[in-house]
């Protein structure tokens, strides 16, 4: 049995947040009260996820390390790999095959924000996973904008159809893709599609034509928010400010996540909070101690 390993896709263009991206990139602005970036990695830490590999652009991974640096600080290990080009997210397991060595992964979108109960014990159950891969789908009123979920009439799934003019279902894949080792030969049989990209799609459309894809359904009880466009990135932050400011307790807040699970000290905590200082920041992570 071996523990996933998580990887985080950081890069692309960001076309759609232009002028913003030009001088930083998008998984490093802010979702409200900290960077995008820490959202996907607390996805990660809460299922218990200690070893992670960032993908990012080579004008960005300087930014990224001054962030986030090796990780422990939060008791976990991060790493760090360039794509050159955004050649779409299935090189993301071409560019992490030295980091894979063999073990099953979690490949989460750098710009995907998750938030429920269910989603970190549904990846922790899959820690123990042989074979196959699992992803996660959410009912959603725009499918054209996603990757969609076909089903039969006995609601097993056909294929995965990227942005599709006439979606045939409203569920979308999320940016959560867990797969075991035999992703890295799939992922290298893929060639680029018509809109220049090497696709997910056809990853996890080879594991539906195996058998072995299993569709975890996030229901009412869970969120997913995608933040591609300035209004969902605005959506994203008033979301996460409304929870945060009604219940008292942070979403995607790794300090947090890594002393719960006592991957780090209440002293290792105290001094991180020291240097939020005068942010809420700071007072949330000495308040919680
Ligand atoms: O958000 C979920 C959707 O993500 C899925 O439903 C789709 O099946 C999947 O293709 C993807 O669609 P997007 O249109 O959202 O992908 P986008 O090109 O915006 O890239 C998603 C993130 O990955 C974004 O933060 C940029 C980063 N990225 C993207 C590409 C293509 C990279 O780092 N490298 C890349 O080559």
């Amino acid at each position: 049995m071996k523990n996933i390993k998580g990887i985080i896709l950081a890069g692309g263009k960001a076309t759609r947040l232009k002028p913003i991206t030009n001088v930083i990139s998008k998984q490093l602005l802010p979702i409200y009260d900290k960077p995008m970036i820490y959202y996907p990695v607390s996805t990660l830490m809460q299922a218990g996820i200690k070893e992670i590999l960032i993908i990012t652009n080579e004008e960005n991974i300087e930014n990224f390390y001054n962030l986030l640096k090796d990780g422990h600080q939060w008791g976990i290990h991060i790493e760090y790999a360039i794509q050159k080009e955004p050649n779409g997210l299935a090189e993301a397991y071409l560019i992490a095959e030295n980091f894979i060595n063999g073990y099953p992964t979690a490949l989460i979108l750098g710009d995907n924000l998750f938030h429920g109960d269910k989603l970190h014990e549904i990846i922790e159950s899959k820690k123990n996973l042989q074979s196959g891969a699992t992803i996660f789908a959410y009912e959603v009123k725009d499918p054209k904008r996603y990757g969609v979920v076909n089903f039969d009439k006995e609601g097993l799934v056909l294929d995965i159809e990227e942005k599709p003019n006439h979606p045939k279902s409203n569920f979308a894949m999320t940016g959560l893709y867990i797969c075991d080792e035999t992703v890295l030969e799939k992922a290298k049989k893929v060639t680029f599609s018509s809109r220049g990209e090497l696709e997910i799609t056809d990853v996890i459309n080879m594991y539906i034509q195996e058998k072995s894809l299993n569709v975890e359904f996030l229901g009412r009880g869970n969120t997913w928010l995608d933040t591609g466009t300035y209004d969902s990135l605005h959506d994203a932050s008033t979301y996460i400010r409304t929870l945060e400011n009604r219940q008292g307790i942070k979403v995607g807040c790794p300090e947090e996540i890594a002393w719960r699970k006592k991957w780090i000290t209440d002293e290792n905590l105290n001094l991180l909070a020291k240097q939020y200082d005068k942010s809420g920041y700071g007072e949330y992570l000495l308040n919680i101690m």
